[in-house]
């Protein structure tokens, strides 16, 4: 089978690598679900693997299968696998267990293992190539009515569990009912958080750097929600003007936004840090403003990477409630379509210069 890889460790090593055929009898116990590969979204981590920052080969192998956002259909089931069937929609989760308490119970997205396993990342063959099996464990049904936005579940999930991280820990309140949010960043993770939070009913301010309109000032607009261009309005402007902000949600990389949402948070408010920095920038910060406010105000922050399958789970509900809520929504984050794994360079061409891209997906098969 054709699989797009790259050497980790060699930047811009991309290429077509041939990989053998899974088997549904690859995974034991009978639990095996061999899926076809229909659509692979990819973002800034598979731009980080490709330019060697990041991502490690699996043993036995020089190459790593890069693509981890998936959506795909079943085309076989072992014998102990229930409630999936040939024919059904699909996306895969990417982290698989290790070996701390946490992979125990399922929440293999708290590992606090050094060494992490995650399809298409680390380790482990991701999705960018015609057919993968898997324990039917990690892979989540999504109604055939949400195919064509299904692609998307995998950065919602990233999402939800962020959010959900965000009302766990604010059960210390005792009564928690949040009315206003910010998100920094209007990517397709800030999009996605802007709805979501919408979807829990807040009244959410979106800041990015780009001067309204644009598509993604536009598709925050249609959620009812609020654009600002950061470089007229500063985070901690917002919150002045449009605070007190109950939940930060960060979705940029940057750095100095963590700071400055420190300090722009609300009282009891708690400050979600979703972006990954692999650089090694520092930043200077007015410390002693923002601990204050930090301890007068109770506040807190919190990091928060992968999902496990729940937050995948309530992604696929999400998704629903979001074509009821605002129909064509979802759809409009698929800018970027690259047909067939062969137009590898054109993907990541697009991943890396289209500015106005969202969503960069390759189109396997046909839905
Ligand atoms: C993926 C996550 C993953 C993280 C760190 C993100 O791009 O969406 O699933 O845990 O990278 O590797
Ligand atoms: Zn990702």
């Amino acid at each position: 089978m054709k699989a797009i890889s790259v050497l980790p460790g060699k930047p811009d090593s991309i290429h077509l690598a041939d990989l053998p055929e899974p088997d549904v009898d690859d995974v034991p116990g009978g639990r095996g679900v061999l899926v076809e590969v229909l659509r692979v979204g990819v973002d800034g981590t598979d731009k980080e693997i490709n330019d060697a920052e990041y991502g490690a080969a699996p043993d036995g192998y020089n190459f790593l299968v890069i693509g981890h956002e998936s959506l795909g259909r079943v085309l076989e089931v072992g014998p102990n696998v229930r409630d999936l069937a040939p024919g059904d929609y699909v996306v895969a989760t990417v982290r698989r267990p290790g070996s701390s308490i946490y992979d125990l119970i399922g929440a293999y997205d708290m590992t606090i293992d050094d060494t992490y396993y995650e399809r298409g990342i680390s380790l482990l063959h991701g999705y960018l190539t015609e057919r993968y099996v898997d324990d039917l464990e990690y892979i989540v049904k999504v109604p055939a009515a949400l195919k064509e936005v299904g692609v998307l579940l995998e950065p919602i999930s990233v999402v939800e569990k962020g959010i959900e991280q965000a009302y766990e820990i604010q059960r210390r309140l005792g009564i928690w009912r949040p009315a206003r949010a910010a998100v920094v960043g209007a990517g397709s993770l800030g999009l996605l958080a802007t709805l979501i939070l919408r979807l829990r009913g807040l009244e959410v301010t979106t800041l990015a750097l780009a001067d309204p309109p644009t598509l993604n000032s536009e598709l925050v607009e249609a959620l009812d929600a609020r654009y600002e261009s950061a470089r007229k309005l500063s985070l901690l402007q917002a919150a002045e003007r449009y605070g007190p902000f109950d939940i930060i949600l960060e979705a940029t990389g940057a750095s100095n936004v963590v700071f400055e949402g420190m300090e722009a948070l609300g009282p009891n408010g708690v400050l979600v840090l979703t972006g990954i920095s692999s650089g090694d920038r520092t930043v200077e910060v007015p410390g002693d403003r923002i601990m204050l406010s930090f301890v007068l105000g109770n506040k807190v922050a919190v990091g928060t990477v992968n999902a496990n399958r729940r937050y995948f789970e309530r992604g696929v509900q999400d998704m629903a409630l979001a074509e009821a809520q605002c129909p064509g929504w979802l759809e409009r984050l698929l800018t970027h379509p690259v047909c067939e794994l062969e137009n590898y360079a054109e993907m990541m061409r697009l991943l890396i210069e289209e500015k106005s891209a969202i969503k960069v997906f390759v189109e396997v098969g046909e839905l």
